[in-house]
């Protein structure tokens, strides 16, 4: 069914999510209260790199706006909003001031509509604080209006692809009522749609991002232990992940994982089971082990170079290859490391150099060319545009398994 839909927060998710709903055909309206992101979205420009996205943006038809007030027509209005972590926790505020504005409307609205949270909450934050914020407004969840929760699976560089082609859709309802509204949707998708209640949705989310970030750390330990014995972890994934029962996805054994959902969640989920008194303690390790994972690029590369005065060049920012995001990237452990020691840093990424230098304006941004003049190189992302460089006579520790960087005069992979 085709509806009018407000979708507020123009990050990631919610910037993606608006123009797929247009693009089929809903009414969409996108609300952020950044002026300025508002107007590059609106003249076609995405304020993030993601692949696709400009085109899709200068063909849909959306409108933009900082206005909340164009939600009081809306049928379904989604929370799209970010959870960031941050010294005290996760911080709920941008979602709890956006549940008060939307009280407001709530008020002044005689119609029922469905209010549904994309965002990534931690189980039970729809019933504990969104619905008493939105209830502040006389009206009664369930009643006059209707909530679900349906977190998005989305890649980063990849994200409307995963949101054209879901694996699965998951729906968390308040009550029997929201779930029906909020499901027609997705009436057309041929992915299966899993209701369940508010808190599990938000369970499954968190879950879903704890496993990946399991599997990476537990095929980091393993190829740590391969590294030492002489085996190729790569081989063993091939041979552990060709059981279906396992699968042969997330098991490229490297520098660890980043990003701004898979730490955050994990940090999520522990901070949850903590206030449960709980002890998660395979979760706490998972964390530990990714951020010691970085630190063995740094060791694997003293055992080669004097870091006082090296020149070490850096390929790859961001988190991972393919998009300009830098949150939690490994290379920020790495780079700060490297300063501290003395070295030198010369970076590069295709993508990603801008947001670096806003961490670390005090390093040198080169050429992919230049990069490769240093002392030693480290390769952080799996650009596909490492795999076309000449490393002959060169010294590469490796994160990413570049097969190109194995003609390296000296090489290192950090699980092979
Ligand atoms: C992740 C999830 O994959 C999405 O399903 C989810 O929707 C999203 O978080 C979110 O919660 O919004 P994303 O952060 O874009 O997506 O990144 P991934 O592609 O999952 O990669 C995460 C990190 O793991 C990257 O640093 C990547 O290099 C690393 N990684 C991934 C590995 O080290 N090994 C692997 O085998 C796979």
């Amino acid at each position: 069914m085709k509806t009018s839909i407000s979708v507020i927060g123009a990050g990631y998710v919610g910037l993606v999510i608006a123009a797929c709903l247009a693009k089929l055909g809903n009414e969409v309206t996108l609300i952020d209260i950044d002026e300025l992101k508002v107007n590059s979205i609106r003249n076609g420009v995405s304020p993030i790199y993601e692949e696709g996205l400009d085109e899709l943006l200068r063909k849909v038809n959306m409108q933009v706006t900082t206005d909340y007030e164009k939600t009081l027509t809306s049928k379904i209005i989604m929370l799209c909003l970010g959870t960031p972590s941050d010294e005290g926790g996760i911080n709920l505020n941008d979602i709890a001031e956006a549940s008060t504005t939307l009280a407001g409307i709530l008020k002044r609205r005689q119609d029922y509509c469905v209010i549904t949270i994309k965002s990534t909450i931690a189980p039970g934050t729809t019933e504990g604080l969104i619905i008493p914020a939105l209830e502040k407004s006389g009206k009664k969840a369930g009643k006059d209006f209707g909530v679900c929760m349906c977190p998005e699976f989305l890649r980063e560089g990849k994200a409307i692809h995963d949101f054209m082609n879901p694996a699965r859709i998951i729906v968390g309802e308040h009550d029997r009522t929201s779930g029906d509204i909020f499901c027609q949707l997705y009436e057309h998708f041929k992915a299966s749609i899993m209701r369940t209640s508010l808190k599990t949705a938000e369970m499954i989310k968190l879950a879903s991002n704890a496993f990946l970030a399991t599997k990476i750390s537990y095929i980091n330990e393993i190829g740590n232990m391969c590294k030492q014995l002489g085996i190729d972890a790569y081989d063993v994934a091939k041979g552990l992940g060709s059981d279906d029962r396992i699968g042969n996805k997330f098991l490229n054994a490297g520098v660890g994982f980043g990003g701004s959902c898979l730490p955050k969640d994990l940090r999520m989920l522990i901070a949850k089971a903590k206030e449960i008194n709980y002890q998660p303690r395979m979760l706490e390790e998972v964390l530990r082990l990714n951020d010691e994972q970085a630190l063995r690029m740094l060791n694997l590369l003293r055992k080669h170079v004097q870091l006082k005065g090296a020149i070490i060049g850096l390929l790859g920012l961001a988190f991972k290859s393919g998009t300009d995001d830098v949150r939690d990237s490994r290379a920020i452990g790495i780079v700060e490391a490297l300063l501290r020691e003395g070295a030198t840093v010369k970076a590069y990424d295709p993508l990603a150099t801008k947001n670096f230098s806003r961490i670390f304006p005090q390093i040198e941004y080169v050429t992919v060319e230049q990069v490769l003049n240093s002392d030693a190189i480290l390769i952080l992302t799996e650009c596909e545009e490492f795999n076309e460089l000449d490393y002959k006579g060169k010294l590469v520790i490796d994160g990413r398994r570049i097969a190109k960087a194995r003609e390296a005069g000296i090489y290192e992979g950090i699980c092979w």
